[in-house]
C-alpha cells in the first residue's frame, strides 16, 4: 500500500477530514484512489532571486505528473538566498533542511520533486530528503544567461570586486556601475559562474539524482521546462518502481560526484554538502576522500573562477553528461540514476560541441586539479 493511503485509503473520520480539505479546490473524489501522490518542495521567493521562476518550473512539473497518473501537491520550504539573507545563507541550511524532512515526513506524500537553486537550497533539499528516503528527482533552477556589458561578458562575483575597486580609484563612474549591475543578472536562474549553486547542481546530477542534462540548461531555455516536466513524469514512475533515494546515493555514486567536481572545478563547498547528505542517507564518506579519489584528477572544465567562460556556454558545449563522459577511465559506470539507467548509459555518447569550453582527459584544462585537504595549525581538525 501506497504510504499516501494512510491518508487517503481511510474510510472513518479521520479519512473525512484528510480528503474534505483538499476537495475545497475541486478535487474529485476518484483522485484518492491510491495514486502516486507527489510533493513538490519549491523554494520559490522573491527574496531568492536566484529562484524567482520557480512558480513556471513547479507548473512544468505539476504537467508531467498529471500525465503520467500522478496526484501533484505543491508545498513551500525554508528558501534561502544568498545575496540577501544575513549573516550567512549557511547558517540556516540545517533549519531549512529540517524543514524539508519534516515537511516529506508529516505528510501524505509518495515521491518527491525538490526544486532548488541557490546555494544552499540545494544540500539542504538534498539533506532533508535523503532522511526521509522516499523515492526523489531533483530539478534545479538553471544557470542566468550570460552577462553582457558594453561588449564583454561579465560573470557572478569576480567582477562585482573589480569594478567597486575601480570606481573607488575612480576609474569607472558610479553610473556605469549601476549599469553593470542591471547587465550582470539579467534574466533568471542562479550564478551563471561555476560557483556553488551551478557545482551543487552539477553534483546532483553526478550523483544520478538528476534527469541527463540538469546542471547546465539555462533558466530561461525552454529545455529547462521541457527537463522539469519529464521529471514530473518520472518521478510518477519511481514511486510505482520504489526506486527510493537509498538506491541511488551510494558510496558510488558519491565517489563520482568528487571526481567530477575536480573535472568542473567545482566548488569547495561542495565537501561540507555533500559530506552532510551522504550522513543523511548513510554512506561513510570522509574529508579524507576528496583527497583520495579526487585530488589528482584534471580539471577539464575552462569556466570562470577557475577559467573563462561561463554556464551558457558550458551547456552548448554539451554540458555535465559531456564532462562524464570524458572521465571513462576513472568512474564507478554502473551508479545507478533517477532514470533507472546508469551513470555511464546515460553519458557515454555525449557529445562535446567544444573543445575549448570542455577539455579532453589526455588534454586537460588544468592537471591535478582536485580539492587537496590541508591540515595543520592553520585548520586543526579533530579525526
Ligand atoms: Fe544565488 Fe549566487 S546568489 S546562486
Amino acid at each position: 500500500m501506497r504510504r499516501s493511503q494512510a491518508w487517503f485509503g481511510r474510510r472513518d473520520r479521520d479519512g473525512f477530514i484528510y480528503r474534505s480539505w483538499l476537495k475545497n479546490r475541486g478535487i474529485p473524489h476518484d483522485q484518492f484512489d491510491g495514486r502516486p501522490v507527489i510533493g513538490i518542495c519549491n523554494t520559490y521567493s522573491e527574496l531568492t532571486p536566484c529562484n524567482s521562476h520557480f512558480r513556471t518550473l513547479a507548473e512544468q512539473v505539476k504537467i508531467g505528473v498529471w500525465e503520467a497518473g500522478g496526484f501533484p501537491l505543491e508545498f513551500p520550504v525554508m528558501s534561502l538566498g544568498e545575496s540577501m539573507l544575513r549573516p550567512t545563507a549557511m547558517l540556516f541550511r540545517n533549519l531549512a533542511s529540517m524543514d524539508v524532512e519534516e515537511s516529506i515526513r508529516g505528510n501524505p506524500i509518495d515521491g518527491v520533486v525538490l526544486l532548488m537553486g541557490c546555494d544552499k537550497t540545494t544540500p539542504a533539499l538534498m539533506m532533508g530528503a535523503a532522511s526521509c528516503d522516499l523515492p526523489t528527482i531533483g530539478v534545479s533552477g538553471g544557470p542566468m544567461l550570460s552577462g553582457k556589458f558594453r561588449g564583454a561578458e561579465l560573470g557572478s562575483g569576480t567582477d562585482v570586486w573589480k569594478m567597486s575597486e575601480e570606481v573607488r580609484a575612480g576609474q569607472m563612474s558610479q553610473e556605469d556601475f549601476f549599469e553593470a549591475e542591471s547587465c550582470m543578472h539579467r534574466s533568471h536562474g542562479h550564478c551563471m559562474t561555476m560557483g556553488t549553486a551551478s557545482t551543487m547542481a552539477s553534483m546532483v546530477e553526478a550523483l544520478g539524482m538528476s534527469l541527463p542534462g540538469n546542471a547546465a540548461i539555462p533558466a530561461v531555455d525552454g529545455r529547462r521546462n521541457v527537463l522539469a516536466r519529464a521529471s514530473g513524469r518520472r518521478i510518477v514512475e519511481m514511486v510505482k518502481d520504489n526506486l527510493v533515494m537509498s538506491k541511488i546515493l551510494t558510496r558510488d555514486a558519491f565517489e563520482n560526484a568528487i571526481r567530477v567536481n575536480a573535472a568542473i572545478g567545482g566548488s569547495t563547498n561542495a565537501v561540507i554538502h555533500l559530506l552532510a547528505i551522504a550522513g543523511r542517507i548513510g554512506v561513510k564518506l570522509k574529508l579524507e576522500d576528496w583527497d583520495a579519489l579526487g585530488h589528482e584528477l584534471p580539471c577539464l572544465l575552462d569556466l570562470q573562477p577557475s577559467g573563462r567562460h561561463l554556464m551558457e556556454d558550458f551547456y552548448y558545449a554539451g554540458g555535465l553528461p559531456a564532462v562524464i563522459r570524458e572521465l571513462e577511465p576513472v568512474l564507478a559506470r554502473d551508479a545507478l540514476t533517477v532514470n533507472g539507467k546508469t551513470l555511464w548509459d546515460n553519458c557515454k555518447d555525449a557529445p562535446n560541441w567544444n573543445r575549448e569550453v570542455i577539455h579532453a582527459f589526455g588534454a586537460p584544462f588544468k592537471a591535478n586539479a582536485g580539492i587537496a585537504v590541508l591540515r595543520g595549525n592553520l585548520c586543526p581538525t579533530a579525526r
